[in-house]
């Protein structure tokens, strides 16, 4: 389940990076933004239910480091409400890397302890 929204996640992300180039209108760019912000707090709150659930150690971090993810995201779209608001292209990049980054440490560890606590 986790592995299967990371993808979806990242095909949005993907999707609105090449929409950016295309100079899509701001309107239509926030709706992909609030798709991936719901998306987002949907997959967050999955994986902190099983945090919490599992008693996982490093729980705190990676909760903030989803907090960090979902505050980058939300201002990308409220700079699209500004008057002369342009899709930030800086903002998305950056959060596609920090979303793989995050898959690749946070996400990563916690389905290694999950892993190790089903095999005892
Ligand atoms: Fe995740
Ligand atoms: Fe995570």
């Amino acid at each position: 389940m986790i592995d299967n929204d990371h993808a979806v996640i990242h095909t949005l992300v993907r999707d609105l990076c090449s929409s950016a180039s295309r100079a899509l209108a701001p309107k239509e760019s926030k709706g992909i933004f609030s798709e991936i912000i719901r998306k987002l707090e949907e997959h967050f709150r999955d994986e902190e239910e099983v945090m919490s659930r599992h008693e996982y150690p490093d729980a705190h971090a990676h909760r903030s480091a989803h907090s960090a993810i979902l505050k980058l995201f939300r201002e990308g779209r409220e700079s699209l409400i500004a008057p002369n608001g342009k899709l930030s292209v800086a903002i998305l990049e950056r959060g596609e890397v920090i979303l793989s980054r995050h898959v690749d440490k946070f996400d990563f560890e916690l389905t290694y302890f999950l892993r190790c606590k089903e095999s005892e």
